[in-house]
């Protein structure tokens, strides 16, 4: 087979300082385990704004079609808050989710045993947590139609529509079925349904699906208590699957049981490209981080994970994601801590290259 080919697209903020790390592990890879990707960067988001007036140029765009899997940062800042929506740094991650049609949206949230005191919940409750969201990425709410700021008489109505056919919801259900298989054979499915008719067919469709997989318990949550189960007792669930919005604030609140939004990875998949890959793109939960961009703070480790996931669901390197996995746990088991990971005083937090050297380390003992 050829070499494999990745897209890193940094983005803005903190973007290009976590992913400053990620290719120091990508180079790892290709030295100590001979295994290498021929490598193109990008620019996305307001950085691509600045130099091209579009948050994602065409040619990122068919770039992002062609290659193997995508690397993802992050995008957005304040600076770009005056731009006109249809600029925004957040439509070029859009466009690539939506082009490139990435309708399954993996967000594990995994509690490491070294961090499990660092969650706001009582260790107890989070100490072993591993579960799987599945977020629907392509449709409703995010894309629906009609959209916009209308003016009705002499105010304004914002306008956003929850929209979503049988078979976008069918594909995303399949996708999280099939993960449940893999895992704990436990799904649980979350909408409105009692007050939107979306989530009526939605409940419906998974419940169809569900024929399928009769080896998995499938149990159905309106969305509002699947919020509160999840700080509840998060370790009731194995796989969720939800749609779009739910699945945004859902997944950022699972975070948190992490002990930071700076550890969750995600990987957001399509369907097999003609290689029998999967359309993929790989990028950390976080965002750009305004408020600690350019002071070398950032966790690197969300973004470190994420190309874990893709050494396991594009390049069928499960053993190697395994490896690198390993020695991040490792290194948080030594103690080592960027400072969204401190709750003791008197730990003096490491840099992110210096949490990107840790591993690298790590990485160096585990041969
Ligand atoms: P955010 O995720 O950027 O930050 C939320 C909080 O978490 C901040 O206090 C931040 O410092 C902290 N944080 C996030 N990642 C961290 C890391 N790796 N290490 C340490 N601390 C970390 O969310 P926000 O502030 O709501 O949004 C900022 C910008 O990012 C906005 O423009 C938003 O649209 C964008 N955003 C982009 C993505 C993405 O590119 N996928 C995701 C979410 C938000
Ligand atoms: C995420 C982000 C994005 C979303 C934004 C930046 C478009 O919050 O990936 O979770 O809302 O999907
Ligand atoms: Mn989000």
């Amino acid at each position: 087979m050829s070499t494999p080919s990745l897209l890193i697209l940094p983005g803005d903020g903190i973007g290009p300082e976590v992913m400053a790390e990620v290719v120091r592990i990508i180079d790892w890879f290709g030295e100590k385990r001979g295994l290498k990707f021929d490598v193109t960067t990008a620019l996305v988001g307001g950085a691509a704004y600045d130099k091209h007036g579009v948050p994602l140029s065409d040619e990122t765009m068919a770039k992002a079609q062609e290659v193997d899997a995508v690397l993802l940062g992050a995008v957005g800042g304040p600076k770009y808050d005056v731009l006109d929506f249809s600029v925004k740094p957040e439509r070029g991650l859009l466009r690539l989710r939506k082009e490139m049609d990435l309708f399954a949206n993996l967000r594990p949230a995994q509690c490491f045993d070294a961090l499990a005191d660092f969650s706001s919940l009582k260790k107890d409750v989070v100490a072993g947590l591993d579960i799987m969201i599945v977020r629907e990425l392509t449709s409703g709410i995010y894309f629906g139609e009609p959209r916009g700021i209308i003016t009705e008489g002499n105010e304004r109505v914002g306008i956003n529509t929850q929209r979503y056919t049988e078979s976008e919801i069918r594909r995303a259900a399949i996708a999280a079925f099939e993960l449940a298989m893999k895992r704990n054979k436990k799904l649980c499915s979350m909408e409105k349904a009692n007050v939107m008719e979306s989530g009526i067919l939605w409940r419906d469709v998974v419940t169809e699906v569900s024929a399928d997989y009769p080896e998995v318990e499938l149990s159905h949550m309106y969305a509002d208590n699947g919020a509160m189960q999840l700080v509840r007792a998060p370790k009731q669930f194995d796989v969720i699957v939800t749609d779009n919005l739910f699945g945004d604030v859902l997944s950022d609140c699972a975070a948190m049981l992490t002990g930071s939004l700076g550890m969750l990875p995600s990987a957001s998949l399509g369907a097999p490209m003609a290689n029998g890959r999967p359309k993929a793109m790989y990028e950390p939960v976080h965002g750009s981080a305004p408020d600690i961009a350019g002071q070398g703070k950032a966790n690197p480790i969300a973004c470190i994970l994420s190309f874990a996931m893709a050494l396991r669901y594009s390049f069928d390197e499960g053993a190697e994601a395994t490896r690198l996995e390993q020695s991040i746990e490792n290194v948080l088991a030594d103690g080592v801590r960027t400072a969204d990971l401190l709750a003791d005083e008197g730990v003096t937090p490491v840099s992110t290259s210096g949490m990107g050297d840790a591993i690298l380390a790590a990485l160096d003992a585990s041969l």
